[in-house]
């Protein structure tokens, strides 16, 4: 994606000492980065204090996140928010965090519009309460002829379902005759996912230091570049991004194949 180099170098200015913009090809950026915010709730206990202030702190690292792929030229941000496993939280916590979306995006809204962000969700907005989803397709119609980064949210989102949900629907077409057997491979099911039309993550980033997926795009992170930092998710910031970009930068994506063949 296009990037502006004035507002780019502006942006990276105040560099720590050990990780800067030169660090990295800008040249080479990532094309789909995913995260996995995780570590909200330790970052608060941690403090004292009750998760959910966590959850709002988390805000503002996403916040981050988006303006720093803007910058970059990351065409495809996602980021797991909410996961079909989250309902089984306390129902206070599970309120506060659909509140939470809702409040958010109104008040993100105009970052979207000043960045030519176009948002998207992935997972079953169906579930989620009324508040949540109004605003939810309000950020999807306002923001729907956008063509700058796409945006992708995973909210009530879970990885088998998703691709069960294919299954499904594939079954119909099938059913109605629409579809023969033979013509279902890889690029149908694809078509078929949350994600139809995004390009499969390069980097996926997961915060807080678990080692494990948490039924997040299993089918898309096929042959995506894993990179997990302890942090928590509120204490991620653009230089940890940028560390993130170095690691995968590092990296010999070989796809199966063989490298020099
Ligand atoms: C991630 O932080 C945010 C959501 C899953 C909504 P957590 O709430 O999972 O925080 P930890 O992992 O319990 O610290
Ligand atoms: C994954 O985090 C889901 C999100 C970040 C939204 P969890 O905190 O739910 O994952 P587990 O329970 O540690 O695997
Ligand atoms: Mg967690």
């Amino acid at each position: 994606m296009l990037r502006d180099e004035t507002k780019l170098r502006a942006y990276f200015a105040d560099a720590p000492d050990d990780i800067s913009l030169d660090d990295v090809d800008i040249t080479r950026i990532p094309s789909h980065v995913s995260f996995i915010m995780d570590g909200n709730g330790r970052w608060a206990q941690a403090r004292g204090l009750d998760r959910s202030r966590g959850h709002v702190a988390g805000v503002d690292s996403l916040r981050e996140t988006v303006t720093t792929s803007v910058r970059l030229g990351v065409d495809v941000l996602s980021a797991y928010a909410f996961s079909t496993e989250n309902w089984k939280r306390p129902q206070r916590e599970v309120n506060l965090l659909m509140h939470l979306f809702a409040t958010t995006l109104v008040k993100e809204l105009p970052l979207f519009h000043q960045e030519n962000v176009r948002l998207k969700f992935l997972g079953d907005l169906d579930a989620l309460p009324k508040e949540t989803r109004d605003v939810f397709q309000r950020g999807l119609d306002e923001t729907a002829s956008y063509d700058g980064m796409t945006f992708a949210l995973a909210v009530n989102y879970g990885s088998r379902a998703e691709i069960a949900r294919a299954a499904r629907l594939i079954a119909e077409e099938v059913a109605a005759g629409t579809m023969r057997p033979e013509d279902v491979d890889v690029e149908a099911v694809s078509q078929r996912l949350y994600t139809a039309g995004l390009p499969d993550p390069d980097l996926l980033v997961r915060t807080s230091g678990e080692l494990r997926l948490s039924n997040y795009l299993l089918w898309q992170l096929a042959y995506t570049e894993m990179y997990v930092t302890d942090l928590y998710w509120p204490d991620f910031n653009r230089w940890e991004y940028l560390r993130a970009i170095r690691a995968f930068q590092g990296r010999g994506r070989r796809y199966g194949g063989v490298v020099n063949a």
